[in-house]
């Protein structure tokens, strides 16, 4: 009796035991499905939910990688991939070519003319002048001709161009009507094409980062430069020469082969910001390394070593319109050359501000 009574209930149990099984499958089978639709990116038609913005389905829906989200107030550049079958593609590509590898085509070694100090153009306009940041391209073509204060006079844009060869890379630009200029200009235009009003923020050039309130300062510089720099850009600033020999995989610093004092580069201010956002290689603007203080010293004590020097003595002619950094006098305020190198800067700024105005 007891027995039978005990078979009674075990069934009853497994009876239950089934039953219960049966429902957290069910259960587990929906929710598998449900996840693996939702992480394949499975939608449902728009129009079911259109109206009920804050439905618990678009909510819950699992949101894409936030780094494959294009940044809208950013440029972005176009891909080479959209050239595809096009009939100018082969120029632009090769201007393209002629940014990166520009050493490989026209520095000492060249196998197009031997025009360069062994740099890239894309040493300083990073990834092919593209990068936010980082001197990219986005504004360029479609400013000129327009008036350079450094000139003094309206420029095409080939003359910037050779602007750049003639300081940074502290050499000679291909002719004006010359393949490589051609390509070169081709590439530009149709890189910064798509610059538009949905771009907001300017993001050409380099970010300029806050003045110290101190000069900035070379030894201090210097360790910073040990600690950060040295591993890529050698204890000599030298750089490191690529296995070809034609070009560098560590560009340098400074020495015979780095830009000249007449560059861009050669102001603090473009220098630090360039650093304190592209560097050490692979610091971003979003994730950069050093401080600003930091990025000031590194600046100066990379600017007061030795390099080419340049006679930029029809430079800036008009001195309100001289760069409160710019490192050669004369000025049209009272401050001396070293405080224009080094700073501070912030009474330089106000004063020079003031004159403007007075004019
Ligand atoms: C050592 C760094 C460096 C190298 C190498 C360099 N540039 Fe530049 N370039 C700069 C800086 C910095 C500026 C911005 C200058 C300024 O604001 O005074 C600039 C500006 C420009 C501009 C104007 C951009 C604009 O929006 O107005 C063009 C075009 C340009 N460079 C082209 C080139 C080309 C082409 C090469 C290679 C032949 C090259 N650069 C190599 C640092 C460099
Ligand atoms: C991990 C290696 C690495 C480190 C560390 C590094 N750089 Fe660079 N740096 C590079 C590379 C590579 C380039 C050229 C980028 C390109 O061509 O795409 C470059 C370019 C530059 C340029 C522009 C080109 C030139 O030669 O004038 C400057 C300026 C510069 N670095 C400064 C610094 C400073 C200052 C530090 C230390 C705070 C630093 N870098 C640390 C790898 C490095």
């Amino acid at each position: 009796m007891k027995t039978e009574r005990n078979n009674e209930e075990k069934l009853h149990v497994f009876a239950r035991l089934g039953k219960y099984l049966a429902w957290t499958s069910c259960l587990f089978v929906v929710v598998m499905f449900s996840l693996v639709l939702a992480l394949s990116g499975f939608h449902l038609p728009k129009g079911i939910y259109a109206d009920k913005p804050n439905s618990p389905i678009q909510k819950n829906q699992i949101k894409p990688l936030k780094s494959r989200v294009p940044e809208p107030e950013y440029w972005r550049a176009p891909d080479t991939i959209q050239l595809q079958g096009k009939a100018y593609a082969d120029l632009i590509i090769y201007g393209k070519n002629l940014i990166v590898r520009t050493a490989y085509y026209l520095g000492p070694e060249g196998i197009v003319g031997k025009l360069t100090n062994g740099m890239n153009c894309q040493n300083c306009h990073l990834d092919a002048g593209t990068r936010p940041f980082a001197n990219n391209f986005s504004v360029f073509y479609a400013g000129f001709p327009k008036m350079s204060a450094r000139s003094g006079r309206k420029e095409e844009a080939f003359e910037r161009i050779a602007e750049c060869f003639e300081r940074s890379l502290n050499g000679k630009a291909p002719g004006r009507n010359s393949r490589e200029m051609l390509a070169m200009l081709a590439y530009l235009k149709w890189v910064g094409k798509k610059q538009n009003a949905a771009h907001s923020i300017a993001d050409n050039s380099v970010k300029k980062i806050p003045y110290l309130d101190v000069p900035a300062d070379p030894l201090k510089g210097k360790m910073v430069y040990a600690s950060k720099c040295s591993s890529c850009h050698g204890e000599t600033g030298k750089g490191v020469a690529s296995p070809d020999e034609k070009g560098y995989i560590y560009p340098p610093l400074w020495g015979r082969d780095s830009y000249n004092d007449g560059a861009g580069m050669f102001r603090l201010g473009n220098f630090a910001g360039f650093v304190k956002n592209n560097m050490p290689y692979g610091a971003t603007y979003k994730d950069p390394n050093l401080t600003d203080a930091q990025a000031w010293d590194v600046a100066a004590f990379v600017n007061a070593q030795p390099r080419p020097h340049m006679d930029s003595k029809n430079d800036y002619k008009n001195l309100y319109t001289k760069p409160i950094d710019y490192p050669f006098g004369p000025y049209a305020d009272s401050f001396s050359e070293e405080q224009h190198k080094y700073g501070p800067f912030i009474e330089v700024e106000k004063q020079h501000a003031l004159l403007k105005q007075q004019k």
